[in-house]
């Protein structure tokens, strides 16, 4: 990578701690830097393009370059470029938003709560869990359960539920209050000569038996992705939320859906809730919500939620929460305009029509010897690779394909040795074999190497 005492690439490393990396490896290796976008393509400032795979992270559903959100932007940074919604104020832009949420949520929800991140979100659902177990005098009711391999972010409270050893390392987390249940992934939970219905039905045996462990009388919520995404894109088993879900109702249990990369299509519905017939409290959205051209996410709350919560912050006089971004008017005002495309556009009915295609390649590249395993639903998947020379050091194959991706167009996400796919939303059939094509030859090009 060419790095001149004056190039951004020097300069990034020079000033910028970055998030996922290997500082002292970056350091030497430097950054790619991004230029500009458009469509399902990026650029990278000595002008190579790319097809950027991961629509980001997880999340431009719209695609770069989309002149609409620009202007919508625009256009409320001229009306009312800021202002908060604490206290009894609000504004236009939160309104119409949270009223639009409501109305698409797929399941009865009462109210939004305004964030920032995903990570803000969750953060913010295990505070508002907190609080009402207090409204309704069951102060010992705190201990939240998520899974392994869950990815729900990185603040304190939502690193803790993470469900990821690196979220954890050196961070002294997760919080002890935050428990850990079995990871749904069939190939490498499953015990020997189970079927994957028998290891559906294992995994909500494992979550009951460690709620009968820690007293259901102190467990507050249970958090999950529909499909876990930076966990390694994990498809749950046939039968396993409808084996989970009556153990969740059983002891009372508060069901978090954690939407985040799910919500608004990714998985051939407008929500992965809708997929798997989920029956959740709340709900996090962020991501596809803006396309992310603007930092926002929401925790949609049903009225078990909210009716304690309001009661307690009116015997308390407040509740004692807030975020000066929550609500962002120009955020906001880019996420009406970005459900206004997905809806326009139809983007849930186009993923459902591109996904055959996409499920067929993605499960192609099994055919390439790296590959032992591929799993997917919609536009999102995944290919984990093993060779028996990288067994010892996790990651390096990852690493390896990454780099070759890279050279030949590609940008993906080596979650250690699984390669994610999650390409806006607006891909064509055509982009879609392209994205495949690439894949393959980078991948032939690895195991050759080998
Ligand atoms: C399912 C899920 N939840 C939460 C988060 C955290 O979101 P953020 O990075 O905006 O804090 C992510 C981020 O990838 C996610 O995938």
């Amino acid at each position: 990578m060419a790095q001149l005492p004056n190039s951004l690439e020097a300069r990034d490393v020079a000033f910028q701690l970055h998030s996922y990396a290997d500082a002292r490896k970056q350091e030497q290796t430097g950054s790619l830097v991004i230029d500009k976008g458009e469509g399902i393509y990026v650029e990278d400032v000595s002008g190579k393009r790319y097809i950027e795979g991961m629509a980001g992270l997880w999340s431009v559903a719209v695609g770069f370059g989309e002149k609409r959100l620009v202007e919508a932007a625009a256009r409320q940074m001229e009306k009312l470029p800021y202002y908060h919604t604490f206290t009894f104020k609000t504004h236009g832009p939160s309104i119409e938003l949270a009223e639009k949420l409501i109305e698409m949520a797929p399941v009865p929800m009462s109210k939004v709560y305004f964030t920032n991140s995903g990570s803000e979100a969750n953060d913010t659902a295990i505070k508002l869990i907190w609080y009402r177990s207090n409204a309704l005098g069951q102060p010992e009711r705190k201990k939240i359960i998520s899974r392994m391999r869950g990815y729900h972010g990185v603040t304190v409270a939502s690193a803790s539920l993470t469900g990821l050893p690196n979220n954890h390392k050196s961070f002294d987390l997760p919080l002890p209050q935050i428990l850990h249940t079995t990871s749904p992934h069939y190939r490498t939970m499953k015990k020997d000569g189970e079927s994957e219905a028998e290891f559906a039905r294992r995994c909500a045996r494992d979550l009951e038996d460690l709620i009968l462990a820690e007293g259901p009388e102190t467990i507050a919520a249970f958090f999950a992705e529909p499909v876990m995404g930076a966990g390694g894109v994990v498809v749950p088993p046939d039968g396993y939320w409808q084996a989970v879900q009556p153990v969740l109702k059983k002891y009372g249990i508060l069901f978090v859906a954690d939407e985040v990369i799910c919500g608004f299509g990714r998985t051939g519905n407008m929500f992965g809730t809708e997929t798997y017939n989920l029956q959740p409290d709340m709900m996090t959205l962020s991501k596809a919500l803006s396309s992310s051209y603007q930092p926002i996410s929401a925790l949609l709350i049903n009225d078990t939620v909210y009716e304690p919560i309001a009661d307690e912050s009116h015997r308390i006089g407040v509740l004692g929460h807030g975020y000066t971004g929550s609500g962002h008017p120009v955020a906001a005002a880019v996420a009406l305009e970005n459900l206004k495309i997905i809806e326009e556009r139809d983007l849930v009915g186009h993923v459902r029509e591109i996904a055959p295609t996409f499920q067929k390649r993605l499960a192609g590249l099994a055919d390439n010897p790296l590959v032992v395993e591929t799993r997917g639903i919609g536009l999102i998947g995944a290919a984990e690779l093993h060779h028996p020379a990288h067994s010892d050091t996790p990651g390096s194959l990852g690493a390896a394909a990454n780099a070759a991706f890279q050279e030949n167009g590609l940008i993906s996400r080596a979650m250690l040795d699984a390669m994610a796919f999650c390409p806006p939303l607006i891909i064509t059939d055509g982009q879609v074999n392209d994205l495949f094509d690439i894949a393959e030859e980078s991948l032939k090009k690895v195991a050759a190497s080998l």
